[in-house]
């Protein structure tokens, strides 16, 4: 975000795909994943097969997560949005584990080992443990959410996330009443991950987030597992990402080997790195800019030389109906 500058790789809006191609395809994977698994066939089939996009499938993923993700079920969110491209969501990331430019993760993320996978949940809750990505997802409903993500970098983009909300998760574990937060941590990983290597990173590892409970219990806050219909692929944080859509987009932290209930706000990364930049809650925020970028609008991508596609930032990114009371009576200037 902040490290480094970035090329100008911004996606083009000749990458557009349209939102009624995207949802006749979802229609289209649904009728055919019912009368799969109508007809018992689901071992041979391919959610990839179902699905065309702007690039070739990677095909990516254990067969099993691949059929749970198939199965995800529609919902109404983000239904008159129109989704950014695969390209566009796949290419221009920031995964700062995998380097500082967009392209980066792209480029050096594909070889992350995502299966086999644990998380391991600790802390104030009756029953902490280390659990495989498929415990996780057993008997997971997940659902698809067609989000905005609003980066503080202040571009945005509306992403088909496939996942699962998250506060299904945590009730497993049974959070104590003293769980005040709940703290996520990614993967370490320096054979994998080239700048965690780095002698001269900034970032002291592992990529560490928070959510007060009530946060990570609202029903928008998700831990995605796939993204148009697939596999989550590896630049966005596979195999299990959160995603908080009225926030910053720092605050969804990918790859997520750990979770932790805890009484106090817990250290976040940007936070520790830039405190007077980067707050805790991170919600977005039309009237308080950061130091470097006025937050009035954004750049929803694809946008192009010709077309900076620049809209206003709505409060907390438009999701202000569904979120807002979590904050009455809070100084967002103060808790920014
Ligand atoms: N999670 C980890 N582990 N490492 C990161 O560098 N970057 C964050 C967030 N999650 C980041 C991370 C930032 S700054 C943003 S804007 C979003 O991921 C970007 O998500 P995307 O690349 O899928 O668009």
């Amino acid at each position: 975000m902040l490290i480094r500058k970035t090329k100008a790789s911004d996606p083009k809006s000749s990458e557009i795909t349209s939102h009624s191609a995207y949802l006749s395809r979802r229609k289209f994977m649904a009728a055919s994943s019912a009368a799969i698994a109508g007809a018992g066939l689901w071992a041979a089939s391919s959610s990839n097969a179902l699905v065309s996009r702007d690039e070739p499938a990677t095909n990516k993923g254990p067969d099993w997560l691949k059929r749970q993700i198939a199965s995800a079920s529609d919902t109404q969110w983000g239904k008159d949005e129109s989704p950014a491209p695969y390209s566009a969501i796949t290419n221009y990331n920031n995964f700062y584990e995998f380097g500082y430019d967009k392209d980066d993760p792209a480029r050096y993320a594909s070889k992350l080992i995502t299966d086999p996978w644990s998380v391991k949940v600790e802390g104030a809750c009756e029953n902490p443990g280390t659990l495989s990505l498929e415990d996780i997802l057993k008997g997971m409903p997940l659902e698809e959410r067609i989000y905005r993500l609003r980066c503080v970098e202040a571009w945005s983009m509306v992403i088909p996330w496939i996942g699962f909300e998250l506060g299904e998760l945590l009730k497993r574990f049974k959070p104590l009443s003293s769980a005040k937060y709940v703290q996520f941590i990614t993967l370490v990983d320096k054979q994998q991950m080239p700048e965690q290597r780095s002698r001269f990173a900034l970032i002291d590892w592992p990529y560490r987030e928070g959510l007060r409970m009530d946060e990570a219990m609202h029903p928008l806050t998700i831990m995605a597992v796939g993204l148009y219909g697939e596999v989550l692929p590896n630049q966005n944080g596979a195999p299990l990402r959160l995603v908080v859509p009225w926030k910053y987009g720092f605050k969804s932290i990918k790859s997520i080997v750990g979770i932790r209930f805890v009484e106090e706000q817990p250290k976040t990364t940007w936070s520790e790195l830039a405190a007077n930049e980067y707050g805790f809650y991170a919600n977005v925020n039309p009237k308080v800019d950061h130091p470097r970028w006025s937050q009035a609008s954004e750049r929803r991508l694809p946008s192009g030389l010709l077309s900076a596609n620049r809209i206003d930032t709505q409060m907390f990114n438009g999701y202000g109906e569904e979120v807002a009371n979590l904050y009455s009576g809070m100084d967002l200037r103060k808790f920014y």
